[in-house]
């Protein structure tokens, strides 16, 4: 595995709206995109972008993102989440890969399980996720890197 960039870091929230203003309001967040949903995998998200040296003016190379998630009716997941956590918290790191395949073959060569199949992400991109402890207690997330 060659560790790629940091894209984001996920959150989970039980409220993306009142997430919304502690970024804005104490963290002085100035790039916030509007949220969506993203059914497939159960899913609201909100991006918020931090500041980073290779801005364009796309957005595309900001620095790395917060992803604000909140579940969908029915995620039993991220509600059990919430429910050990009820203020919300840290849930996953995400870095970027060139080759989301031979990602997936690496790490299943070194014995980690990914969870599922490759699959569109938020990002409009193909991502998996490896199991948490498979990796020193973090939940990862892989992504294929973005086009620009
Ligand atoms: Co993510």
């Amino acid at each position: 595995m060659k560790l790629g960039r940091l894209n984001h870091i996920g959150v989970a929230t039980p409220s993306i709206a009142d997430s919304i203003v502690f970024y804005r309001d104490v963290m002085g967040a100035t790039k916030i995109h509007a949220p969506f949903d993203l059914p497939d995998q159960g899913v609201k998200v909100c991006f918020v972008d931090t500041p980073g040296p290779n801005h364009s003016s796309d957005g595309a190379l900001n620095g790395t993102q917060i992803e604000l998630i909140e579940p969908l009716p029915g995620n039993a997941s991220i509600a059990a989440f919430l429910e050990k956590n009820p203020a919300g918290g840290q849930h996953h790191v995400c870095y970027e890969v060139p080759d989301i395949h031979a990602a997936k073959a690496e790490f299943e060569g070194m014995g980690k399980r990914v969870l599922g199949e490759p699959r569109i992400g938020a990002h409009g991109t193909l991502i998996f996720f490896v199991h948490p402890k498979d990796m020193g207690g973090v939940l990862t997330e892989i992504m294929e890197v973005p086009a620009h």
